[in-house]
């Protein structure tokens, strides 16, 4: 079994904090880019797919007619299962009731909104298209016709405290069944980090960042949301599609700038609409060696709060974690790490430095 992932790149308005590629005033090429997309999901030999997720940009964009030729040419080329988890994110002001009849229509079974604040002036300070009562009428909208469903929400952002983080969740809790919380990251070359580097906004510093997040956890606690990785918490529906990536399943991307892993193999499809549209697709592959797979599964295994599974990791990789003894016996010391029943987790301080400590155990 193996998952997809199909990337719409478009979007009505940039967010002032994004990187993605998603471009903005070309939604006069989104037929074009479905038709595009449904030439590559042909190309592929039948795949067995058992999640799908469609990522952005903004795939609520999407027609219900674009929707429909999508999952024409996934069940006619590949075999998706009848149980496959199937999400699509969606931004608040872009969904309406005709499409959530649409989604449900074609098989889509998860949706995950876009929220990041219910502040207003947060998210006009990152350049939202939606308010506060927006998303959340998006949100009960959604609860009509779906019962799974996720937010994005963010931390750190422009103008936000302690105190909006708090009434976020209660406000977003009891309407869903997974949140996945964000820190702000400032990538160079957005507006937003131009307008920090000018001093035109203020952000709030690493330490109220962290105990923003700090507080997301605890919040989250009471509604018993268990933090299943780092970013991500549910009552009772981890996403499996996101579970494929950490426990490294082969997936196909589609779409542009979107990434594949099969049978040990990355390929990289190319980042530029114009070239997508014109019939190129994958620009760049390469295997990975042992020791690249060994550094990846030790980042992602502790991205989850199960963490890495110690006799797992030697039947795999033929070595015993016993060699790196002195290390983890010092991350357990310094409150990093914990060692029970045979798997190595990341304590609550551990997620806060999940860089540090990967990079003392991979060498
Ligand atoms: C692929 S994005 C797209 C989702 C959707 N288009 C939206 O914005 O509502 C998924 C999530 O990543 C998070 N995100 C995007 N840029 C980020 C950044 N610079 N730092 C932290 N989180 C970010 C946001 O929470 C966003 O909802
Ligand atoms: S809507 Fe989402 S993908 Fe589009 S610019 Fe904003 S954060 Fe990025």
């Amino acid at each position: 079994m193996a998952s997809v992932y199909i990337h719409i790149p478009f979007c009505e308005r940039k967010c002032q904090y994004c990187d993605f590629v998603s471009y903005v005033g070309k939604l006069e090429c989104l037929d074009k880019y479905v038709d595009s997309l449904i030439n590559e999901i042909k190309s592929f030999d039948a795949i067995d797919i058992d999640t799908v997720y469609i990522g952005g940009g903004t795939p609520s964009l999407l027609s219900e007619k674009s929707l429909s030729k999508i999952f024409d040419t996934l069940n006619k080329y590949h075999h998706l299962d009848k149980n496959a988890e199937i999400s699509i994110e969606c931004n608040p002001n872009s969904l309406s009731e005709e499409k959530l009849v649409a989604f449900k229509k074609v098989g889509i079974n998860r949706i995950s909104l876009g929220v990041q604040s219910l502040n207003n002036e947060v998210l006009k300070s990152i350049g939202r298209l939606h308010n506060r009562a927006e998303a959340l009428n998006a949100l009960n909208l959604a609860k009509k016709y779906f019962d799974n469903i996720s937010v994005d929400l963010m931390v750190g952002l422009p103008n936000q405290t302690i105190q909006d983080v708090v009434d976020d969740i209660n406000a977003l809790c009891p309407l869903v069944n997974h949140i996945s919380v964000y820190s702000l990251i400032l990538e160079e070359g957005t507006p937003l980090y131009d307008r920090v580097q000018s001093k035109q906004v203020i952000l709030p510093d690493e330490d109220e960042t962290i105990a923003m997040y700090d507080t997301a956890c605890k919040e989250l606690k009471k509604y018993d949301f268990i933090r299943y990785e780092v970013s991500n918490f549910t009552i009772n529906k981890p996403c499996k599609h996101n579970i494929a990536y950490w426990t490294q399943k082969d997936y196909y991307g589609f779409g542009v700038a979107s990434h594949s892993f099969v049978n040990g193999v990355r390929y990289s499809n190319t980042e530029s609409l114009n070239d997508y549209l014109s019939g190129v697709t994958c620009v760049e592959s390469y295997s990975i060696d042992q020791k690249i797979a060994k550094e990846e599964y030790i980042m992602l295994r502790l991205r989850m709060s199960q963490g890495i599974d110690m006799k797992d990791f030697s039947m795999r990789f033929g070595e015993s974690l016993e060699t790196k003894k002195d290390i983890i016996n010092k991350l357990i010391d310094d409150g990093l790490l914990c060692e029970k029943d045979n798997h190595l987790k990341l304590t609550d301080l551990g997620f806060h430095l999940l860089n540090y400590v990967v990079l003392q155990l991979v060498d």
